[in-house]
């Protein structure tokens, strides 16, 4: 099988033996590939956004997802290898994330991944999108980042982990319903805000008050876990707009003040409860670094509410680039970590979807 030791033409002239990698990401709405080196050198990203065909119906529709990445996913990987100056024959191996994510959406990327691999020749290696949000700091950090306490917060997951290594991540607590990411979504909707709704919250809330409603902040005085829970967040907020009972939420028409103070407190309570259980996984771990990927890691008030508790409390915090926490295929490079152990993958590997919860959730 070849390793494709190659000279990096992509990388200015380097040379040497290098290996370089071909990572797809297709978790869910976000077609992406990206070409990497064993120096963690980002050769080429490219990521097609399919939030135009979703916004519509205000959240990710897996079967339009899922064609939409049979559409767009070879032209992507074409880009990608042709703006890295590379060659499939060049790759030393294909990488692809397999779970957690939509049944439909990672079939695509592990066929079309599988099916390089028979025709290349090349191995094939696995991509946990979980870990790989948290290997989003390491590569911009461009220095070790484990061990650490892992926070993940994406549209489908709110999870912590201990990260003993790239290669070693522990549950240690997560969401036991909706994840921080799909409630900023649903209440982005109910306030007829766009999609996606996390960004649109954010900027709202700039204008209003966090502390004009008082919400739910669920197990945060819960010393004892390292869980969150946000679907009864999101439930508080749709009564604060509409009392109970069934509602039309287009027929409604808030005042910009209002939505604006909605936003802020809905946020508040999201980011109390994600920095305070941060922090306690600290605590907990006897870690002093923390590690923050995932979409919602680019929410702006929660980066400068954790740099004000890591900042208090002594802990050095990653937090991924705004262009790495949202889905893109730079993140899957955490795969060189298993090709340099030679844990490649079968042919007859399969996808996981699901979502992750932690053991004292499920
Ligand atoms: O990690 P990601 O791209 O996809 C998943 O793996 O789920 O995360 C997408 C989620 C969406 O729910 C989106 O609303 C949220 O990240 N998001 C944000 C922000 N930017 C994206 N949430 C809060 N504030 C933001 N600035
Ligand atoms: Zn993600």
């Amino acid at each position: 099988m070849s390793w494709g030791y190659v000279e990096c033409r992509g990388c200015g002239g380097d040379t040497g033996s290098i290996m370089i990698v071909l990572t797809i990401e297709t978790t869910c709405d976000e077609t992406a590939a990206a070409v990497v080196n064993d120096s963690l050198e980002v050769l080429s990203s490219v990521v097609a956004s399919q939030d135009a065909l979703h916004e519509q119906y205000g959240g990710v529709v897996p079967e339009i997802a899922a064609r939409a990445h049979v559409e767009r996913l070879l032209p992507v990987i074409e880009q990608a290898l042709q703006r890295a100056h590379v060659t499939p024959k060049d790759l030393a191996a294909i990488a692809v994330a397999t779970t957690p994510g939509l049944a439909g959406s990672l079939i695509v990327g592990l066929t079309a991944a599988k099916t390089l691999c028979l025709a290349l020749g090349k191995p094939l290696l696995a991509v946990n999108h979980l870990h790989a949000h948290i290997y989003a700091c390491r590569m911009a950090a461009g220095t070790e980042v484990f061990p650490c306490v892992g926070l993940i917060v994406s549209g489908g997951h709110t999870s912590l982990y201990r990260c003993g290594s790239a290669t070693d991540f522990q549950i240690l607590g997560g969401t036991v319903d909706d994840a921080a990411g799909e409630a900023f979504d649903k209440v982005a909707s109910m306030l007829q805000l766009p999609y996606p709704g996390g960004p649109a919250i954010s900027r709202v809330a700039r204008d209003g008050d966090p502390r004009a409603y008082r919400l739910p902040r669920p197990f945060l005085r819960d010393t004892s876990c390292l869980d969150f829970s946000f679907s009864g967040l999101k439930t508080a907020v749709r009564y604060l707009i509409t009392g109970m009972g069934p509602c039309d939420f287009t027929s409604l028409h808030l005042p910009a003040r209002q939505v604006a103070d909605l936003a802020a407190s809905f946020q508040e309570a999201v980011v109390d409860c994600l920095v305070d259980k941060a922090m306690l996984a600290l605590h907990k771990t006897g870690l002093a670094r923390l590690c923050v990927g995932g979409g919602v890691a680019a929410n702006q008030r929660l980066r400068d509410r954790l740099e004000q508790a890591a900042g208090g409390a002594g802990v050095e915090l990653h937090i991924a680039p705004r262009d790495l926490c949202t889905d893109n295929a730079v993140m899957g490079a955490i795969a060189l970590e298993r090709l340099r152990a030679g844990r490649f993958e079968p042919l007859d590997l399969d996808i996981r979807p699901g979502l992750v919860r932690s053991s004292a959730a499920s």
